[in-house]
């Protein structure tokens, strides 16, 4: 299909996982993507397989210079932004009484301030470009509740979910949609950190952690990249035109709000 015909998207965080399923189905449905990471060379090999609709352009969010560089790359090469999805982000965890300070400042930069100040970007760019965008948000089931483990990281991904609704409500007088998607477990190398975490800090064996959260989600098992694309596509998509706000929860059931 071709939902997405013409439009241009910057997916940060496209390298690898989700974000590089979203790249590769954002390209099928006829869209151009640029693949914004930290990690370049990742971001080249993937744009080496996706072909001429992909871009790699390197990124880091927590930089106001990259950010307006990446803009401005990719406005140069595929033309100005239609959809920009936030799914860069970084995962923590520690114990409430060892959480490092320099490292909350390294999640909060990346996961907080990056999808702020990337957002803040791109909306300048689209208002200036007048172009009626759609911005969609990564949060996670982790910034629904809080975890013994996790306070960092949850605290960061409700700060997307409070985000997304500010953001929402300001930015659709442009014509701007704002949502946001938020996934349970996704099983991939983000959670291959997640799972060796809780090997060190709980004494389970390697892969164990997995078995455990895919036996706890009531569609049975972790969910996989391609299980998020669907809404990806539709909340960039004119279907959509009348979201505003929201945060979904695609998890196999784990949480219902
Ligand atoms: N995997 C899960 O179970 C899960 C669950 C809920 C939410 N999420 C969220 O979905 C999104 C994608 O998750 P994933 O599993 O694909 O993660 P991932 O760790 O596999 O990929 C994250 C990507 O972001 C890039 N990145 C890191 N810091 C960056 C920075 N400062 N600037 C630009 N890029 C940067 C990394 O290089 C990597 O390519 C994240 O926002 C994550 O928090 C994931």
């Amino acid at each position: 299909m071709t939902r997405l015909a013409g439009k241009t998207a910057l997916i940060t965080g496209a390298a690898r996982g989700i974000g590089l399923a979203f790249a590769k189905t954002y390209v099928s449905e006829g869209a151009r993507v640029a693949i914004a990471d930290v990690d370049v060379v990742r971001a080249r090999e993937a744009v080496a397989e996706i072909g001429e609709a992909a871009m790699a352009v390197e990124m880091n969010v927590a930089d106001k210079q990259s950010i307006d560089a990446a803009i401005a790359n990719t406005a140069r090469q595929f033309g100005a932004i239609d959809i920009l999805v936030n799914n860069a982000a970084i995962f923590t965890a520690a114990p409430l009484v060892e959480i490092d300070r320099a490292d909350y400042d390294r999640v909060f930069n990346i996961n907080v301030a990056g999808t702020l100040f990337t957002m803040q970007a791109v909306a300048r760019h689209m208002i200036e470009h007048q172009v009626k965008g759609r911005i969609i948000n990564m949060a996670s089931q982790a910034g629904r509740r809080g975890e013994p483990l996790v306070a960092v990281y949850c605290a960061s991904k409700a700060a997307v979910i409070s985000l997304t609704q500010s953001a929402g409500l300001n930015l659709i007088s442009h014509g701007i949609n704002v949502n946001a998607i938020a996934p349970g477990v996704v099983d991939g190398e983000h959670w291959d950190g997640v799972d060796a975490f809780f090997a060190k800090h709980e004494g389970k064996a390697p892969g164990e952690k997995k078995r455990e959260v895919a036996a706890a989600v009531p569609y049975g098992r972790m969910g996989r990249a391609e299980d998020l694309t669907g809404i990806a596509v539709f909340l960039a998509s004119d279907e959509a035109n009348y979201i505003v706000a929201q945060t979904y929860n695609v998890d196999g059931g784990n949480w219902m709000s």
